[in-house]
């Protein structure tokens, strides 16, 4: 359905995963897409690639958004290339195992300074160019709400999104502009293919719907979370996980 014809849309860490099958959706729902990645340009490329083959528009943007002084030059880009900006999809995120007895300063700094403060910044410059009408999507885990103890840092990152979540559409709600928190399940990415075959048994056997997540699934939820659909839909976290509880 090509519900947002007309509408510009900005995708942290679309290069890959869950961030690529939600920017080839908005796209194949009208919208222009700004692929955004840190490292990975290949593949930043060939979502732009896979978008273009199907008849929509992207064009990929290089920033590391654990770096503050890449964050405006990512937004302006944004809008010289499209005019304009309608949607922010806040999926950059970085996950790594860890206890209590192996966290560090850096690996607190490394999930915070990206999951966190990058969203924040992010979602600053962006909401300075946002219309009414404006949507953006957080994108949180199930582990906001029942926090592993073999992902401490990574557990509490989200659970700070949420929150965010919550402040952010309080704040923006006198601007119609609306934040809506999707919180995946298990989800077969790249960024999780290694640990993936030994933790699909244990998370599947605990999902009712019983399989793995697939970057689609999520995807499906951003176009109704972005969509008039969701028009009454602010501040709020949706489950998004097969029935999963982590
Ligand atoms: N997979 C799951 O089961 C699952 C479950 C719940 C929530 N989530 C959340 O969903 C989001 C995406 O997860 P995923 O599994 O799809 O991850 P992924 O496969 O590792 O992909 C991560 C994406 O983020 C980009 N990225 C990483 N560091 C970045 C940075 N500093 N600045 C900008 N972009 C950066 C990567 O681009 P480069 O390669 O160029 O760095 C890549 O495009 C994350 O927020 C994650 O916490 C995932």
């Amino acid at each position: 359905m090509r519900n947002l014809s007309g509408k510009v849309a900005l995708v942290t860490g679309s290069s890959k995963g869950i961030g690529a099958g939600i920017a080839k959706r908005l796209a194949a729902d009208g919208a222009s897409v700004v692929v955004n990645y840190s490292r990975s340009a290949e593949d930043a490329e060939l979502v732009v690639q896979a978008i273009a083959a199907a008849g929509g528009q992207a064009f990929a943007v290089q920033a590391d958004l654990s770096r503050p002084e890449d964050i405006q030059p990512l937004v302006d880009a944004a809008v010289q290339r499209f005019g304009r900006l309608d949607i922010l999809v806040n999926n950059a995120g970085v996950y790594q195992v860890d206890s209590l007895d192996s966290i560090t300063a850096e690996s607190v700094d490394m999930h915070f300074n990206l999951n966190v403060r990058g969203l924040l910044l992010v979602t600053q410059a962006a909401a300075r160019v946002l219309p009414p009408g404006g949507v953006i999507v957080n994108i949180s885990s199930g582990v906001a709400t029942s926090p592993q103890p073999m992902v401490h840092v990574y557990s509490a990152t989200k659970g700070a999104v949420d929150t965010l979540t919550r402040t952010l559409g309080t704040a923006l709600g006198a601007r119609r502009i609306r934040v809506v928190g999707i919180a995946p399940g298990f989800v077969a990415t790249e960024g999780n293919a290694e640990s993936a075959a030994a933790m699909a048994e244990h998370l599947v056997g605990k999902t009712p719907l019983g399989r793995v997540g697939q970057p689609s699934d999520i995807a499906a939820a951003v176009s109704y979370a972005v969509s008039e659909d969701a028009a009454w839909v602010t501040g709020t976290t949706l489950d998004v996980a097969g029935g999963l509880v982590f």
